[in-house]
């Protein structure tokens, strides 16, 4: 069993703190089921006095407990240098917060640098069907097209299946059932689509791919930290995901489950000093010394749980981030924090109707996600502009893309409205 540390910290003082906490006023102390207080919740969202943000699609801004958890791990750094003793509980409490945030266990959690090589180490470690097949869709993020072409190349696949999206920007359901068949070894999805916001129906696909054998990857990027989600209860096989969009934690830190049921039939073509069964976190949970014993060169076994993904090093820096980040979100209502999303985009929604802006997102209820993209002529001349106001929204092919959280405000929306 693994050791952690919920409660340690870094054991000095910074010299210069970065941000003061409003004392007595955060929402925090009282739990998550109390409603957000969006006033306070601001003011522990630094950027939000400086401008109306809308691009957590693209990075999302850091909260006051994310910037100091960093500040002090640089301060660390700075007067110890190496520290792996602190260091290693923090990366197993990371992957713990991770699994709670998708109701999973930790040993089915990995944590890994983004989501790109999550997805690159499942590609690696899954048993294709000979002759399969591998059923994605067009809304997926490049990555997770990309993979899969390079698989049928390197022959792992005699084809891929891409999906292409009807006229509404969805691709529909059955045409998921009709492209998964017996032969079909993977289907990997997103479950927000980057590019216009349409929610997936995620657990109706892994049920259909359950029913041909089929392994499920999950890209959760758009939704965590947005609505809920249960890997489970979705019935996934594995989910990846990273932290620095709506979780709005650094760059650098991303995790990625695989249920415990199909660990054993996955089996990386790569492996590094901290994805053996004995590695050094793996001492540590035993409290033996760390480098107190040669490591096994002759025959080290990959590690029984999802650790067997990690390579080397993690980026310290960026998973004390994600960790923060992961606990300020955690102690939040995650269903409130979907309303607020729900709210502020369809006042976005409504106002760009009545401008006769044409919309790109699938605006069924059950599609909608925190993406709002619709067409401009002149996009990178509309970004340039709402950033003059003070206005951060993303420039796309012929389109804006905006992507609001639940820490905005109506009157934000309004702003926004107004200089379009
Ligand atoms: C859905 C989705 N998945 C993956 C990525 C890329 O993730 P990473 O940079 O962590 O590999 C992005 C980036 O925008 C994304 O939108």
């Amino acid at each position: 069993m693994y050791l952690g540390n919920g409660g340690r910290r870094f054991s000095h003082q910074l010299a210069l703190p970065l941000y003061c906490k409003h004392e007595n006023e955060s929402h925090h102390s009282r739990g998550p089921d109390a409603s957000l207080n969006i006033d306070l919740v601001r003011k522990e969202i630094p950027v939000t006095s400086r401008r109306a943000y809308f691009d957590n699609a693209g990075t999302g801004p850091p909260s006051i407990s994310v910037l100091n958890a960093i500040h002090e791990y640089l301060a660390d750094w700075r007067d110890y240098g190496e520290n792996w003793e602190e260091w290693l509980p923090l990366i197993i409490d990371s992957r713990r917060l991770f699994g709670k945030m998708i109701g999973v266990e930790l040993e089915e959690v990995a944590s890994v640098p983004n989501v790109s090589s999550a997805l690159t180490a499942l590609a690696s470690s899954i048993k294709y069907k000979p002759n399969g097949n591998i059923v994605i869709s067009e809304l997926n993020f490049p990555t997770n097209i990309y993979l899969w072409h390079l698989q049928k190349k390197h022959g792992r696949t005699n084809e891929v299946r891409l999906l292409r999206k009807d006229q509404n920007g969805v691709v529909p359901l059955d045409e998921w059932e009709k492209a998964i068949d017996d032969d079909t070894s993977i289907v990997s999805v997103d479950y927000v689509s980057w590019m216009n916001g349409c929610r997936e129906k995620i657990r109706e696909i892994a049920k259909i791919a359950h029913e041909h054998d089929a392994f499920v990857i999950a890209d959760s990027f758009h939704g965590l930290g947005v609505f809920p989600i249960n890997a489970k209860q979705d019935g996934v096989d594995a989910l990846a995901c990273g932290m620095y969009k709506w979780m709005q934690g650094p760059h650098g830190a991303a995790y990625l489950y695989t249920h415990r049921e199909r660990l054993g039939e996955l089996d990386p073509n790569y492996i590094g000093w901290h994805g053996v069964e004995d590695s050094v976190v793996r001492r540590l949970s035993k409290q033996e010394d760390l480098f107190g014993k040669p490591f096994n060169i002759d025959d080290a076994e990959p590690a029984v749980d999802a650790t067997r993904f990690e390579g080397g090093s993690w980026g310290v820096v960026s998973i004390v981030g994600a960790k923060a980040a992961l606990e300020y979100v955690l102690k939040q209502d995650q269903q409130e924090r979907h309303h607020r999303v729900l709210r502020v985009t369809d006042r976005l929604i409504d106002g760009l109707k009545k401008k006769g802006r044409r919309i790109l997102t699938p605006l069924q209820s059950e599609r909608r996600s925190g993406i709002v993209v619709f067409e401009d002529q002149d996009p990178q001349a509309t970004f340039n502009k709402l950033k003059s106001l003070n206005i951060t929204v993303a420039s796309r092919v012929k389109a804006i893309r905006v992507s609001p959280h639940y820490y905005n405000t109506e009157e934000e929306i309004d702003k926004l409205l107004a200089a379009l």
